[in-house]
């Protein structure tokens, strides 16, 4: 099977990247300068010149905050970039498997958010990434998979910045009224090649790590797996705090479990469980 790989610089990336290299796949992996999914052009030139029999679309502009500030740039990658690449697919017969976010989510419900329930995003980040996935709906073949909480060896996440801040401080806050659920970016980059290769009807999937959490609990639960693996780590105390005493630019969903069982369903070998992951992930990061 061809498939193409954008956005080969972030986590789910290069996660997909370490993935594909163990396959028989004929695949490519584009960053930004090799295909910036911004440029039209570039996006038909390079589709069409590989000729993907799927395109899976990792680049994301994944900047909550900042998203609020500069909007126009979120747009252009997160709705109008998907929109070309959807326009590409169609002209050669390709699938696209596009990943978007809990975050299309409002967070008032109380149960984990299935595929048709209502969408409402509270921010720029929500609602653009809630366009890329109508844009990606316009291709004849498309799976969107909504995912929540990324973290990975790689790159820039919660994980990692928990790790570097316990290097230097003995105690820290973390929100502890937001739910959601850690998903390890290799878990996803596993369940969208077996999506590829499936060959799964178009529609919207969820995918998350297993057990729902608060940022708190995820907190505690990476420095006590660090306390077992890093033979230098001292554990900080974690202190539960309110969304209300840590503001930030963009509202967050006070609650944004996925329920991933359709999509389990289609596909029952998935993998996901972010406490397994953690261990292997903070062994590498
Ligand atoms: N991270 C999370 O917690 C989270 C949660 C829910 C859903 N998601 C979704 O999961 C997917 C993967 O996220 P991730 O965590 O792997 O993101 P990430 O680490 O931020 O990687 C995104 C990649 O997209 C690239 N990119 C941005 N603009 C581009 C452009 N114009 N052309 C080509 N590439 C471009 C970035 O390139 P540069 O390195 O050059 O900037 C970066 O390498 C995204 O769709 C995201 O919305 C993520």
């Amino acid at each position: 099977m061809r498939i193409l790989v954008t956005g080969a610089d972030g986590q789910l990336g290069r996660c997909l990247q370490d993935q594909l290299g163990q396959t028989d796949h004929a695949w490519i992996a584009c960053n930004r300068d090799s295909m910036d999914i911004t440029d039209a052009q570039a996006v038909n030139t390079k589709i069409g010149d590989f000729k993907p029999e799927v395109i899976i679309n990792a680049a994301a502009y994944t900047a909550v905050d900042k998203a609020e500030s500069d909007e126009k740039t979120a747009w252009a990658i997160n709705a109008d970039a998907v929109g070309y690449l959807a326009t590409a697919a169609n002209m050669i017969g390709a699938r696209i498997l596009h990943v978007s976010t809990d975050y299309v989510f409002d967070g008032s419900a109380t149960s984990p958010y299935k595929e048709s329930d209502p969408v409402c995003p509270l921010g720029v980040y929500g609602a653009s990434k809630l366009a890329g996935e109508q844009a990606a709906a316009t291709a004849n073949h498309f799976c969107v998979v909504r995912t929540a909480w990324v973290f990975s060896e790689y790159g820039n996440n919660f994980l990692k910045t928990m790790l570097r801040l316990a290097a230097s401080r003995p105690e820290l806050s973390v929100v502890a009224d937001q739910i959601g659920t850690p998903t390890y970016a290799g878990d996803l980059a596993a369940a969208l090649i077996g999506m590829a290769e499936e060959e799964i009807p178009s529609g919207v999937y969820h995918f998350s790590g297993g057990r729902s959490c608060s940022w708190h609990q995820f907190a505690d639960a990476i420095f006590g797996v660090a306390a077992n693996e890093l033979s230098t780590f001292t554990r900080p105390e974690v202190l539960p705090i309110s969304t209300s005493e840590y503001p930030t630019p963009a509202k967050r969903p006070a609650y944004s479990v996925l329920d991933d069982s359709l999509l389990r369903s289609v596909l029952p070998n998935a993998a996901g469980d972010w406490v397994q992951a953690l261990p292997y992930v903070i062994g590498r990061a």
